[in-house]
């Protein structure tokens, strides 16, 4: 089994990479970032109120929820994603699914903001992806404009700013890089390098060699 955890700030290509890696080694992907975002669209569909723990728990019902919604990956969703992923009662109640999706038999990759501190601390391979918040603003810039939504950079980089400083000093589950995680910063590489150094770090974890002396 290998689990593989991939964590991030928004935008810094976690995503892209948690993808390709899945790919490399033919395991499953999972972004948990999805199950903040449909709790968070849940919620704004019911009209709930965001400031509510309570009613934030009771949006994580995902009977009804449709994980390719394109809705789920607007700035909108994403803001009330970051606040209803502070409370301790949410975190718990998705806990289970994605502890239960890293530890299926063959393993998996995760990507998010908590993989490899609380979901899946024992996992084989742990990254943790960064970019500078200006270059992760006109990425996040790019795609908007690709989706025909018109923003500026000016505002884009003020949420992520926003966004960054909400998931990293949340009390549950803040955003942070476990001791044992590799560092990636993604700001001046292209896709494709990005993506064979996650490579050949996830393969230098794998490939250590036990010194252990045999008894
Ligand atoms: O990665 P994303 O932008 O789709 O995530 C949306 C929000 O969900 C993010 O601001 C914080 C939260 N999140 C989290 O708290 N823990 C995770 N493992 C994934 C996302």
């Amino acid at each position: 089994m290998t689990i593989i955890a991939v964590d991030g700030p928004a935008a810094s290509g976690k995503g892209t990479i948690a993808r390709a890696l899945a790919r490399h080694y033919a395991l499953p992907h999972l972004d948990t970032g999805l199950l903040y975002r449909a709790v968070a669209l849940n919620l704004l569909r019911w009209g709930g109120d965001p400031e509510s723990e309570f009613a934030a728990l009771r949006a994580c019902d995902f009977a009804q929820t449709d994980f390719a919604d394109a809705e789920l990956k607007s700035e909108m969703v994403g803001g009330v994603a970051s606040r209803i992923s502070a409370y301790p009662a949410v975190r718990a109640a998705l806990l289970e699914r994605q502890r239960d999706f890293a530890t299926q038999p063959g393993g998996a990759v995760l990507d998010g903001r908590d993989i490899g501190t609380v979901i899946a601390p024992d996992a084989d391979a742990k990254l943790f992806i960064t970019a500078t918040p200006e270059v992760r603003a006109r990425r996040r810039l790019e795609e908007l404009l690709k989706l025909g939504r018109t923003s500026h950079y000016e505002d884009v980089l003020i949420d992520i700013r926003a966004r960054d400083e909400r998931d990293a000093s949340r009390a549950a589950a803040p955003l942070r890089r476990a001791q044992d995680a590799q560092l990636l910063d993604t700001s001046e590489l292209s896709v494709e390098a990005a993506v064979a150094q996650a490579v050949a770090a996830v393969e230098s974890r794998l490939h250590v060699v036990d010194h252990r002396p045999a008894i």
